[in-house]
């Protein structure tokens, strides 16, 4: 049994949407968040600069004793993880891996399609993961750039005509490719699910990194003995880079819980 917190980390809001699966599966675990709402959005920047930031986020979050991360971020996934798991010695989980399996579990037909951050798409790192482990399967990437700075900025709401117009420019291309699985590679996405799924109607599974990266983090937590006491409750914690109000207000919606602690304001540039 390990008591220790688990650290969690994205550019903003988007790893929530891995909190929020991970308070369903691991409801006994204690969380510490960390969104860097200072810097984002990541998705356009290079990879030299995401390693940058990624390094400074890991040693945030390794001011705490923790037994494992998890990167909610797939930007930072497709770029870093490699480094950030040599670099450090505790487990590191990424989005990337266990997406491409259960997308790969969905699809009928071998056609999947991938929607994420620029970053991500140049990376080619979900492109060559569903390669890997499908030779066959045939995949559609692409970038949708303006996605996160709406979310981050609250647009995410059925009927916000600005979110739905973006959605309907990107997607409706990628629609009719005749994919019948969507990855959601960037964390942000599934705050956009029901405007996603309008476009890509009923036909189209929608595969969410943020919650197969949490099954996939307790898989990782049983196998090595690292679950805590399944009786007890577990609390989060949430720091964010800049300010605190506008990330709890839409933290506590999204999570559909109060916030026990409210958001603390950390100085990145010192880690
Ligand atoms: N949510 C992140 C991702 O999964 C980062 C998005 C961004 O900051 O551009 O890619």
């Amino acid at each position: 049994m390990d008591m220790r917190p688990i650290g969690v980390f994205d550019s903003g809001l988007g790893g929530l949407t891995a909190v929020r699966s991970l308070r369903q599966i691991l409801p006994e675990e204690d969380l510490i968040y960390f969104g860097d709402t200072a810097r984002v959005p990541y998705g356009g920047r290079s990879k030299e600069t995401l390693l940058k930031y990624a390094r400074q986020d890991v040693r945030f979050l390794r001011s705490f004793d923790l037994k494992a991360i998890l990167i909610a971020c797939g930007t930072v996934s497709t770029t870093s993880l490699d480094t950030l798991q040599r670099e450090n010695d505790l487990p590191i989980v990424g989005v990337v891996e266990p997406t491409c399996r259960r997308a790969l579990l969905v699809t009928k037909n071998k056609k999947v399609g991938m929607i994420a951050t620029l970053a991500s798409v140049r990376s080619g790192a979900y492109e060559a993961t569903l390669r890997r482990l499908d030779p066959e399967v045939e995949v559609q990437c692409l970038p949708c750039p303006l996605f996160v700075p709406l979310v981050e900025n609250g647009r995410f709401r059925p009927g916000d005509v600005v979110i739905e117009t973006v959605a309907r420019e990107y997607l409706e291309p990628l629609k009719a490719t005749g994919i019948d699985t969507l990855i959601l590679g960037c964390t942000h996405y599934p705050l956009l699910t029901d405007i996603i799924s309008a476009v890509m109607g009923p036909e189209v599974t929608l595969v969410s990194a943020g919650e197969e990266s949490a099954f996939e983090l307790k898989r990782m937590l049983k196998a090595n003995g690292l679950r805590t006491d399944e009786s007890r409750r577990g609390e989060a914690e949430f720091y964010v880079s800049d300010r605190p109000e506008d990330f709890e207000r839409i933290a506590s919606v999204f999570l559909q819980e109060d916030l026990r602690h409210t958001a603390r304001r950390i100085d990145i540039d010192q880690y």
